[in-house]
Protein backbone atom coordinates (compact mmCIF):
# COMPACT_ATOMS: atom_id res chain seq x y z
CA UNK A 1 0.00 0.00 0.00
CA UNK A 2 3.34 2.42 1.27
CA UNK A 3 4.55 1.55 -2.01
CA UNK A 4 1.90 2.55 -4.42
CA UNK A 5 1.12 5.65 -2.75
CA UNK A 6 5.39 5.87 -3.19
CA UNK A 7 5.11 5.31 -6.72
CA UNK A 8 2.23 7.37 -7.72
CA UNK A 9 4.17 10.40 -5.77
CA UNK A 10 7.41 9.68 -7.77
CA UNK A 11 5.13 9.71 -11.25
CA UNK A 12 3.53 12.91 -10.13
CA UNK A 13 7.44 14.14 -9.67
CA UNK A 14 8.78 12.75 -13.18
CA UNK A 15 6.07 14.51 -14.82
CA UNK A 16 6.76 17.80 -13.29
CA UNK A 17 10.16 18.08 -13.93
CA UNK A 18 9.28 16.95 -17.57
CA UNK A 19 6.52 17.78 -19.14
CA UNK A 20 7.34 22.22 -18.93
CA UNK A 21 10.20 21.08 -21.64
CA UNK A 22 7.53 18.90 -23.99
CA UNK A 23 5.61 21.76 -23.76
CA UNK A 24 8.54 24.33 -24.31
CA UNK A 25 9.27 22.71 -27.39
CA UNK A 26 7.12 24.28 -29.66
CA UNK A 27 5.98 21.56 -32.62
CA UNK A 28 5.18 23.69 -35.55
CA UNK A 29 9.12 24.50 -35.36
CA UNK A 30 9.73 20.74 -35.34
CA UNK A 31 7.79 20.12 -37.96
CA UNK A 32 8.96 22.79 -40.02
CA UNK A 33 12.83 21.35 -39.00
CA UNK A 34 11.45 18.20 -40.39
CA UNK A 35 10.38 19.18 -43.54
CA UNK A 36 12.62 21.74 -45.08
CA UNK A 37 16.13 21.50 -42.80
CA UNK A 38 16.60 18.16 -41.80
CA UNK A 39 17.72 16.61 -44.97
CA UNK A 40 20.76 19.05 -45.40
CA UNK A 41 21.34 19.89 -41.77
CA UNK A 42 21.86 16.56 -40.43
CA UNK A 43 23.73 14.57 -43.62
CA UNK A 44 27.11 13.73 -43.09
CA UNK A 45 29.22 15.40 -45.86
CA UNK A 46 26.51 18.30 -46.66
CA UNK A 47 28.47 21.13 -45.58
CA UNK A 48 25.44 22.67 -43.99
CA UNK A 49 26.26 22.73 -40.13
CA UNK A 50 24.93 20.20 -37.87
CA UNK A 51 21.53 20.50 -36.06
CA UNK A 52 21.81 20.51 -32.68
CA UNK A 53 25.49 20.78 -33.01
CA UNK A 54 26.06 23.39 -30.28
CA UNK A 55 29.76 23.37 -31.03
CA UNK A 56 28.89 24.43 -34.89
CA UNK A 57 26.62 26.66 -34.17
CA UNK A 58 28.11 28.68 -31.35
CA UNK A 59 30.42 29.93 -33.84
CA UNK A 60 27.92 30.59 -35.99
CA UNK A 61 25.85 32.60 -33.53
CA UNK A 62 28.89 35.00 -32.74
CA UNK A 63 28.21 37.01 -35.83
CA UNK A 64 24.62 37.70 -34.51
CA UNK A 65 21.42 35.78 -34.14
CA UNK A 66 19.70 38.33 -36.65
CA UNK A 67 22.63 38.13 -39.06
CA UNK A 68 22.79 34.46 -39.52
CA UNK A 69 18.64 34.31 -39.40
CA UNK A 70 19.26 37.14 -42.28
CA UNK A 71 21.50 34.75 -44.54
CA UNK A 72 19.20 31.85 -44.20
CA UNK A 73 16.25 34.01 -45.48
CA UNK A 74 18.26 35.07 -47.92
CA UNK A 75 20.68 32.60 -48.61
CA UNK A 76 24.30 31.81 -48.12
CA UNK A 77 26.75 29.42 -49.81
CA UNK A 78 24.65 26.63 -50.46
CA UNK A 79 21.91 27.24 -48.24
CA UNK A 80 19.12 28.43 -50.70
CA UNK A 81 16.89 31.34 -49.65
CA UNK A 82 14.26 30.22 -46.89
CA UNK A 83 16.05 27.05 -46.86
CA UNK A 84 13.37 26.64 -49.91
CA UNK A 85 10.61 26.56 -46.98
CA UNK A 86 8.33 28.80 -48.85
CA UNK A 87 5.77 28.71 -46.27
CA UNK A 88 8.00 30.43 -43.27
CA UNK A 89 8.22 33.42 -42.02
CA UNK A 90 11.09 35.37 -40.65
CA UNK A 91 9.61 34.67 -37.09
CA UNK A 92 9.71 30.94 -38.42
CA UNK A 93 13.15 31.10 -39.59
CA UNK A 94 14.41 32.62 -36.04
CA UNK A 95 12.80 30.14 -33.73
CA UNK A 96 14.40 27.43 -36.13
CA UNK A 97 17.59 28.76 -36.05
CA UNK A 98 17.11 28.87 -32.01
CA UNK A 99 15.49 24.90 -32.43
CA UNK A 100 18.42 23.52 -34.76
CA UNK A 101 21.30 25.46 -32.70
CA UNK A 102 20.11 24.19 -29.15
CA UNK A 103 22.11 20.73 -28.18
CA UNK A 104 19.24 17.66 -28.47
C1 LIG B 1 19.68 22.21 -49.81
C2 LIG B 1 20.27 22.04 -48.49
C3 LIG B 1 19.77 22.92 -47.37
C4 LIG B 1 18.49 23.07 -46.88
C5 LIG B 1 17.22 22.42 -47.40
C6 LIG B 1 18.59 23.96 -45.74
N1 LIG B 1 19.89 24.35 -45.55
FE1 LIG B 1 20.56 25.69 -44.18
N2 LIG B 1 22.44 25.52 -44.92
C7 LIG B 1 22.83 24.68 -45.94
C8 LIG B 1 24.26 24.82 -46.17
C9 LIG B 1 25.08 24.05 -47.17
C10 LIG B 1 24.72 25.79 -45.23
C11 LIG B 1 26.15 26.30 -45.05
C12 LIG B 1 26.34 27.54 -45.90
C13 LIG B 1 27.76 28.07 -45.75
O1 LIG B 1 28.23 28.21 -44.61
O2 LIG B 1 28.37 28.37 -46.78
C14 LIG B 1 23.55 26.20 -44.47
C15 LIG B 1 23.59 27.16 -43.47
C16 LIG B 1 22.50 27.54 -42.71
C17 LIG B 1 22.55 28.53 -41.66
C18 LIG B 1 23.77 29.31 -41.20
C19 LIG B 1 23.80 30.64 -41.88
C20 LIG B 1 24.98 31.46 -41.40
O3 LIG B 1 24.92 32.69 -41.56
O4 LIG B 1 25.94 30.93 -40.83
C21 LIG B 1 21.28 28.59 -41.14
C22 LIG B 1 20.82 29.49 -40.02
C23 LIG B 1 20.46 27.66 -41.88
N3 LIG B 1 21.23 27.05 -42.82
C24 LIG B 1 19.13 27.45 -41.61
C25 LIG B 1 18.31 26.60 -42.35
C26 LIG B 1 16.92 26.42 -42.09
C27 LIG B 1 16.16 27.10 -40.96
C28 LIG B 1 16.45 25.54 -43.02
C29 LIG B 1 15.03 25.03 -43.19
C30 LIG B 1 14.00 26.03 -43.35
C31 LIG B 1 17.57 25.17 -43.87
N4 LIG B 1 18.69 25.83 -43.43
C32 LIG B 1 17.51 24.32 -44.96
C33 LIG B 1 22.01 23.84 -46.67
C34 LIG B 1 20.64 23.73 -46.52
Amino acid sequence: MCRIVLMKNLIILLCLIFVPNVYAQDEYTAELYESYCQACHTAFGSDAPRAFDDSIWSSRLERGLDVVVGSAVEGFGNMPAMGSCMECTYEDMEDLVRYMSQPK
